[in-house]
């Protein structure tokens, strides 16, 4: 049954598209014995004493709404935490908010910070979560390729931009360690931007959820070099193999923030109080978590490199993430999604294509490995094959 009522709706939701990574995704998995590289979700269980906690929670009867930006305990220990692992310094009273999932912090600071005819940059190839966001709030997202600057944001090219919308930019995506290239951005890269980004009335929304699966240097956050105007988000989702528990962080500017709660309260009114019990035991017993999932990545890595380069992709070193964005051989003439399409229908391994990433991921694949290695092998196997064969 279909309704004209359609056609009154908001505009702004009805002319987006659903996710084109979520819609391939879907349509590969129908494919029999396929091995899917496709999404970026952590393979691993939840550590137990995060799920004890949550348990605990449940029993002791923690099934109330909780103040609408977390609970202060929760807020405490993610300060505690983002301050030792990263030297950030957010007050937990009026500096942290805890949302449904790093997708809701980018929700709310979006709709809080946006007024319709404003304009986002976002540095492309990138998780094209942001766009949609920004088109829901009736703004324009400003795409800068950063294929021919090793997938880094150029200061020179940002200022440029900036300069060319002076009267519309509102705000700056970073998101580092990268999904999709797997790329991070090193203090000296953070610096540059920052000598740019204050220059102007604007804020950096940085998001950092993948800072705990960085494998070369330590990670430096944005909000570190630049506090007074960036939002930075990050959340349980991957450092803990937490996703579907959604619970999420931003911290920023008191006053700034101040405003993102509201929006937050308005749509969620607060997290599930078990699960933010759950969320607190992580940041505060979960400190060295991370390191066993991520050397276990980093194994996985290397497999699924070699492999690749072997039959005939190049690939970015990948320094933090699970995803590796390999380059196209050559001889292969189709474009990304239909490379990706043959390669799922005919060798039975799904991945996504380069293009759904923005400008400059066209040519690329993204293959993710939180994977187990059985699949990884498998996968690498049937990819030589099927290159070798074309
Ligand atoms: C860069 C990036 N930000 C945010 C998210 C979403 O995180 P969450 O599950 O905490 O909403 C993802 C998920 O893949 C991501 O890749």
């Amino acid at each position: 049954m279909s309704s004209s009522f359609v056609s009154k709706m908001n505009k702004r939701v009805t002319s987006l598209q659903q996710s084109n990574i979520l819609l391939f995704n879907q349509e590969v998995s129908q494919i029999k014995d396929i091995v899917k590289l496709t999404i970026g979700e952590p393979d691993f269980n939840t550590p137990d004493h995060i799920k004890k906690a949550a348990i605990n929670a449940v029993e002791d009867n923690e099934s109330h709404y909780t103040n609408s930006r977390g609970t202060l305990e929760l807020r405490q220990a993610a300060a505690n935490y983002f301050h030792k692992k990263y030297d950030l310094n957010f007050d937990p009273k009026d500096q942290l908010l805890i949302t449904a999932g790093a997708t809701g912090a980018i929700f709310s600071a979006f709709e809080a910070m946006l007024n319709p005819g404003d304009s986002v940059i976002i540095p492309t190839p990138i998780f094209p979560f942001y766009i949609p966001i920004t088109m829901l709030n009736g703004a324009k997202p400003i795409f800068i390729d950063t294929s021919k600057n090793n997938f880094v944001l150029s200061p020179e090219k940002l200022e440029e931009t900036i300069e060319a919308n002076k009267d519309t930019v509102k705000a700056i995506v970073l998101n580092f360690p990268t999904n999709p290239t797997g790329v991070t951005y090193r203090k000296e890269d953070l610096q540059k931007i920052a000598d740019v980004v204050k220059k102007y009335d604007i804020m950096i929304l940085s998001d950092e959820i993948y800072s705990e699966l960085t494998y070369g240097e330590k990670h430096i956050s944005m909000g570190t070099i630049l506090p007074e105007q960036t939002l930075v988000v990050n959340g349980v989702s991957k450092a803990f193999a937490m996703t579907g528990w959604r619970i999420g962080v931003i911290g920023g500017p008191a006053d700034v923030i101040n405003e993102i709660a509201k929006v937050s309260e308005f749509t969620i009114t607060s997290s599930a109080a078990m699960v933010q019990a759950a969320a607190k035991e992580a940041f505060t017993n979960g400190f060295d978590d991370a390191q066993p999932m991520k050397e276990e990545y980093l194994n996985r890595q290397k497999l699924l490199k070699k492999g690749l380069e072997k039959a005939g992709f190049s690939c970015p070193n990948p320094d933090g993430a699970f995803y590796i964005f390999a380059k196209i051989p050559e001889k292969i003439k189709e474009n990304s999604v239909d490379f990706a399409r043959e390669l799922a229908n005919k060798a039975k391994v799904a991945v996504i294509p380069g293009s759904f990433f923005g400008p400059g991921g066209e040519g690329y694949l993204r293959l993710s490995y939180a994977a187990s290695e059985d699949d990884l092998n498998l996968a690498v196997q049937r990819i030589q094959k099927f290159v070798e064969s074309k």
